[in-house]
């Protein structure tokens, strides 16, 4: 295990009908808030009515930005800080799946300094990558997931597409952790199955991708990992099939906060790899990211990892699959055909080519990911780099 240091600073509120501290939770935050959404869920589902109510009782003043997108961009970000700004808000309040809280953060930048969120990005689409500067100064931000996918509602990552030039990357920084998140499960039983699937395979992928390169002697991480990937392989279908079922929700919305959190993940001396490839086809397609990823997944655990480290697909699949196979190669063979079986489930069964992707795409994109992935991502000595070549291998076997 690598040596580590951990902050998990947001203060957390979880339980059905814990919505309802908002209105004093947000009173502890400021005075007025940039009340951030998307453009659809919160209205339809009622949830902005709620929101809106509690604020106004509890003496809060909001502004409404409802114009974020999923795979957020830079320019709605901007618009949304300028907005900040101009109503003199001062803190930030996002309801939402990852993409408004994403951008939240994007915006909570951006209206401190004045400047465009582009500064802060990776640097221009030629390569020459500028030196990320962590974000050490926002206005305070508070969350409401609605979706339970990235974790965002308590890290201090966003990721974010500068649409023209279909760069999709993330900035962090000690400022972007939100101080306060209310987890309440039920605000995601209207979470569609579509996105349910998509939101468990992302789940999932920031659970192997660091498990399966991970430095030895990782028990404690090892252990938490397994138990979240078990929760979220069985919890996931059973949302699926029952929307409102409050165990699975509660249980899926509480392993997607930890799910990317250091207690899986500290100590591994690995990131996300599979994330690099995946950023690509959601900033050119606009493809779910969630679904990205489980389309990858399968080629890269047959092409990368069992060649690499079959016993960490072997101990998933025992651990999280029910796979029994003594024999090591055995056992990683059937953990992948267990999680396509799980996926199929979930109906996740397309290829990229469905999305408009084709064979002389790949090439660029290969390029990106490398840029992307490859910056400040830590891989193992003992698993190897990726680089084009193998990705464009990884995107041939998905077309
Ligand atoms: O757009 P609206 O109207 O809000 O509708 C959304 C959207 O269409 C809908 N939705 C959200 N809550 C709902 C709901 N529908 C019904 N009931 C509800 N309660 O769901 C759709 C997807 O929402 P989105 O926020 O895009 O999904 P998700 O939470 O999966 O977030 C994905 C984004 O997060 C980034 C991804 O790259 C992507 O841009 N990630 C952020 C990470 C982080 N901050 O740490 C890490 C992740 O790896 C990921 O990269
Ligand atoms: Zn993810």
């Amino acid at each position: 295990m690598f040596p580590f240091e951990v902050s998990f600073p947001t203060h957390i509120y979880f339980g059905v009908g814990e919505l309802n501290r908002l209105g004093e939770a947000a009173r502890s935050m400021g005075k007025k808030a940039l009340l951030v959404t998307g453009g659809n869920a919160a209205k339809r589902t009622g949830l902005l009515d709620q929101v809106q109510a509690l604020l106004q009782t509890a003496g809060v003043a909001s502004v409404l930005f409802d114009k974020i997108e999923p795979n957020p961009r830079t320019s709605t970000v901007d618009a949304g800080a300028a907005m900040a700004r101009e109503h003199g808000c001062d803190f930030i309040l996002a309801v939402g799946g990852g993409s408004v809280m994403d951008a939240s953060k994007a915006i909570a930048a951006a209206a401190r300094s004045g400047r465009p969120i582009y500064d802060y990005m990776r640097g221009n689409p030629s390569g020459s990558a500028k030196e990320l500067v962590p974000v050490q100064e926002a206005l305070p931000l508070m969350t409401v997931p609605t979706v339970a996918a990235t974790g965002s509602e308590a890290n201090n990552i966003s990721v974010l597409t500068h649409w023209d030039t279909h760069e999709k990357s993330s900035i962090n920084g000690p400022a972007l952790y939100p101080k306060i998140a209310i987890l309440d499960p039920s605000v995601t039983y209207t979470v569609p199955a579509r996105v349910t699937a998509e939101a468990c395979a992302d789940i999932f992928s920031h659970l192997f991708e660091a498990y399966l390169i991970s430095a030895e002697g990782t028990h404690v991480q090892d252990g938490i990992s397994e138990t979240l990937i078990r929760l979220v392989a069985r919890h996931s279908l059973t949302a699926i099939e029952q929307p409102d079922h409050e165990e699975a929700r509660s249980t899926l919305l509480w392993v997607s906060t930890l799910g990317i959190s250091p207690f899986a993940n500290a100590g591994r001396g690995a990131g996300m790899p599979l994330h690099g490839v995946e950023h690509p086809l959601s900033g050119i397609y606009d493809m779910a990211h969630g679904r990205g990823l489980a389309i990858l997944s399968l080629p890269y655990f047959e092409q990368v990892i069992l060649p690499d480290r079959p016993e960490r697909l072997a101990r998933m699949g025992r651990h999280c699959f029910g796979v029994t196979a003594e024999d090591e190669r055995e056992a990683a063979l059937a953990t992948i055909a267990a999680v396509r079986t799980w996926y199929e489930r979930m109906g996740i069964t397309e290829r990229l080519a469905d999305f408009g992707v084709t064979r002389d795409a790949l090439g660029k994109m290969a390029e990106e990911a490398v840029v992307i992935g490859g910056r400040g991502v830590g891989y193992l000595p003992s698993s190897r780099k990726l680089n084009a070549e193998d990705i464009v291998a990884i995107y041939e076997a998905c077309l």
